[in-house]
């Protein structure tokens, strides 16, 4: 099994970098193959709505260092998504990379999109101050509905 791992906090070493790295270490345990990608070491640009994915050639028009993670969520079979909560949603970083898969894992919009990329499994590590568990469990479970939609 293949397992990618994004950090979608600014912090290097913060709550959503433990806790990513955590699931990633008890995959590997498990006899997973691993990688964390920590967003504050890659250049990710907004997605510009070009909707050059879904005409003629597959793939995203912009040139940056979402091409290796498109490359490496090709041979994926899970994906840790984690994000820090900030105003009640994902962080602008987080935010920047989920937009930026509709280019890959939208099979509905698109007449690329393969088998195995439409059937990966979906992990959510967001962290939170709250300490109130249960309180954001609307958005999260509404993320977990729009990856499911796609
Ligand atoms: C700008 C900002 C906004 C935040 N908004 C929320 C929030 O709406 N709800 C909440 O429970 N925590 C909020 N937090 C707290 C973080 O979600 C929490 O500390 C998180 O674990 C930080 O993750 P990190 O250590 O990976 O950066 C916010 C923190 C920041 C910096």
């Amino acid at each position: 099994m293949n397992i990618v791992g994004f950090i979608g906090s600014p912090r290097k070493d913060g709550n959503t970098a433990w806790l990513v790295r955590q699931i990633l270490e008890g995959a590997r345990e498990a006899g997973a193959e691993t990688r964390a990608w920590h967003s504050g070491e890659l250049d990710i640009r907004p997605c510009q709505g070009c909707l050059g994915c879904k005409q003629g050639e597959p793939g995203c028009v912009i040139d940056d260092d979402m091409q290796a993670l498109y490359a490496a969520l090709e041979g994926a079979d899970v994906l840790v998504l984690g994000s820090p909560l900030y105003m009640g949603q994902m962080s602008a970083q987080t935010k920047a990379f989920t937009d930026r898969l509709f280019a890959q894992i939208s099979p509905r919009f698109s007449p690329h999109y393969t088998e195995r990329a439409a059937k990966k499994a979906l992990v959510l590590a967001f962290t939170q101050g709250n300490p109130d568990s249960g309180m954001f469990q609307p958005y999260y479970d509404y993320t977990k509905r729009v990856f499911q939609m796609l």
